[in-house]
C-alpha cells in the first residue's frame, strides 16, 4: 500500500463527515480532492499557483473548499478558524519544477501554527520524502521538532521495508492544549 493510501484509510477510519481539514501542501490537489469527496471542508495552501490552478480544475465538482497560493507559514492571516486534521506531504510538486520545495524553516513554523488551531484529538499526518536534496535534514528536523512537542502524541507510522530512504508517514493526536 502507497503511504498516501494508507492516510486515506486513516482518515476514513478515524473521522466523520464533520471533519474539517488543513492540508498544508495542496500539491496536485490529490489529497485535497478525497477529503473533498469524504468530508466537510478543506483549507489549502501552496506556493505554486501551477498547484493552485491545477487543483482547482481537480475539485472544481466541489464548492467546500479554500485554495490558498500562500506560503503555510502565514497561514494564520487567513485560517481563522479550528480544524479537525492537519495534513503535510512535503517535497516537490511532481511534474513541475524540482527546485521549489517545502523547506524545513518554513515546514516547522506551518506545523507550529497548525497545531495551534488543530482541535483537540485531532490528528495531524506527516509524510516526508528523503531521496531528494535536503530531503533527510527536512526529515530530521521536523521529526525533532513533533516528537518534542507536547501537545502531540505519535500514534502511528509508516513506510516501506527494505528501503532505508522510503516516504515516512507518521500520524500524531493532539492531546493537550497548553504550551
Ligand atoms: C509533494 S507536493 C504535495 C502533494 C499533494 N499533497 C497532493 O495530494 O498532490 C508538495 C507541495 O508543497 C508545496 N510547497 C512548498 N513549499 C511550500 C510552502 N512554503 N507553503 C506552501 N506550499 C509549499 C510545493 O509547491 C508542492 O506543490
Amino acid at each position: 500500500m502507497r503511504v498516501t493510501s494508507y492516510m486515506h484509510h486513516f482518515l476514513l477510519k478515524h473521522c466523520d463527515e464533520n471533519a474539517i481539514i488543513c492540508d498544508l501542501t495542496l500539491g496536485n490537489g490529490n489529497d485535497a480532492l478525497f477529503c473533498l469527496q469524504h468530508f466537510k471542508h478543506v483549507y489549502a495552501f501552496d506556493i505554486q499557483p501551477i498547484a493552485i490552478v491545477r487543483s482547482k480544475l481537480k475539485c472544481e465538482k466541489y464548492s467546500n473548499k479554500d485554495f490558498y497560493c500562500l506560503d503555510h507559514a502565514q497561514l494564520d492571516t487567513v485560517l481563522k478558524t479550528q480544524v479537525d486534521v492537519v495534513l503535510m506531504n512535503n517535497g516537490y510538486l511532481p511534474n513541475s519544477e524540482t527546485n521549489i520545495m517545502t523547506e524545513l524553516d518554513s515546514s516547522i513554523k506551518a506545523l507550529d501554527k497548525s497545531i495551534s488551531i488543530l482541535k483537540k484529538d485531532g490528528y495531524l499526518c506527516v509524510t516526508l520524502y528523503r531521496k531528494h536534496d535536503g530531503g533527510i535534514e527536512e526529515y530530521e528536523g521536523i521529526k525533532n521538532f513533533l516528537n518534542q512537542n507536547k501537545k502531540l502524541r505519535n500514534i502511528q507510522s509508516f513506510t516501506y521495508e527494505n528501503d532505508d530512504l522510503a516516504p515516512v508517514l507518521t500520524i500524531f493526536q493532539k492531546i493537550n492544549e497548553g504550551s
